[in-house]
């Protein structure tokens, strides 16, 4: 069976502890079919998971690096303080945010943990 390439510098750290990472990144998983509603303060900065793998929807608890999915969470700052609707099923045109994806067919006959 052929090893994977090095997808890191031999050098670096994550490369001796995981030495190797997808070429291809992992498809998102559905997390949950519904948005979640959160309190967003101006400035402040998030890390919204797009893999679908965090225990701590919408945000990102780091399963993306340790399940080496070769994705990574898409970092934003809240423009201003409010609530907002952050999308979990990960399907959204206009992330982090929820564009009501989720409430289509494709979506909602998806099982939870899995990719579409
Ligand atoms: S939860 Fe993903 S689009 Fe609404």
């Amino acid at each position: 069976m052929p090893r994977p390439t090095f997808a890191r510098p031999a050098s670096s750290w994550l490369a001796r502890w995981f030495p190797w990472t997808p070429k291809v990144p992992a498809k998102p998983v559905v997390a949950l079919k519904r948005p979640l509603q959160v309190d967003l303060v101006a400035g402040k900065s998030y890390k919204w998971c797009v893999c679908g793998r965090s225990k701590k929807q919408p945000f990102c608890d780091g399963s993306h690096f340790f399940q080496r999915t070769g994705l990574t969470p898409l970092r934003f700052t809240a423009t201003e303080t409010k609530k907002a609707w952050l999308c979990t099923c990960k399907m959204t045109s206009r992330p982090p945010f929820c564009d009501g994806t989720h409430k289509g067919e494709a979506v909602q006959r998806a099982q939870e943990g899995t990719p579409l």
